[in-house]
């Protein structure tokens, strides 16, 4: 039994197909690991705030001398770290707008890397500390970027992978739903999308 946080970020609501892929992937985790739980975040139902001078101080000041205003300029930022560590398998909902990952999702990745929290600095660099977790990423597209001439745009997932790792989430394994926009692609994609997914 796992504990499953699926993470959506797409602003079309039930027509989004990286919410539809994510949504093929559960299923498979929920085959292979009966009764896990699953908690839905959804980045658009909110507005995240960017991160900004008043969060970043805050987020250097020692926990017993954070003052009620400091609590409140970094509630999203621990309610987010708290849900992130307490998930054993993270299904991130990642649709490609504009080359990149929505704001929505460059946000909460701002919000949940806190500095000796969720990251630290060791003898030979950079630690992570968020560990022990699966991640899964369900990409959707309009183009093709996982070959051909598209892939030299391909950012998302070496993004995803570098800095989720970074964290020390390494265990990283990305299903693309792709060619959404491309006639003679777009038409069997979710199909070929679901039948990639291998659960581990
Ligand atoms: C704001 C916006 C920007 C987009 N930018 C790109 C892009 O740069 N490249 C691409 O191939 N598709 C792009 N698309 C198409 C989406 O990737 C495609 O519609 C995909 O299905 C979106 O995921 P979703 O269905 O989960 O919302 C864009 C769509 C939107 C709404």
């Amino acid at each position: 039994m796992k504990h499953i946080l699926h993470l959506i970020s797409s602003i079309q609501g039930n027509e989004s197909y990286s919410l539809k892929l994510g949504k093929a992937i559960i299923e498979k985790i929920q085959d292979k690991y009966p009764n896990s739980t699953v908690e839905e975040f959804n980045l658009t139902d909110i507005q995240i705030p960017h991160l900004h001078p008043e969060v970043l101080r805050t987020f250097f000041i020692p926990e017993d001398q954070l003052t009620p205003q400091d609590k409140e300029s970094i509630g999203f930022s621990d309610q987010a770290v708290k849900q992130l560590l307490a998930a054993d398998i993270i299904v991130i909902g990642a649709p490609l707008y504009n080359f990149t990952i929505p704001s929505s999702l460059k946000a909460w990745i701002d919000h949940i890397t806190r500095a000796g929290i969720t990251f630290g600095y060791g003898e030979n660099g950079p630690v992570g500390k968020v560990t022990e977790k699966k991640v899964y990423v369900a990409m959707s597209s309009g183009g093709i970027y996982s070959e051909g001439p598209g892939k030299t745009n391909d950012f998302v997932v070496p993004y995803l992978k570098a800095f989720l790792g970074f964290l020390g989430m390494t265990d990283l394994t990305a299903y693309r739903v792709e060619g959404l926009k491309v006639p003679g692609v777009k038409e069997n994609a979710m199909k070929k999308a679901i039948e990639s997914i291998e659960i581990d």
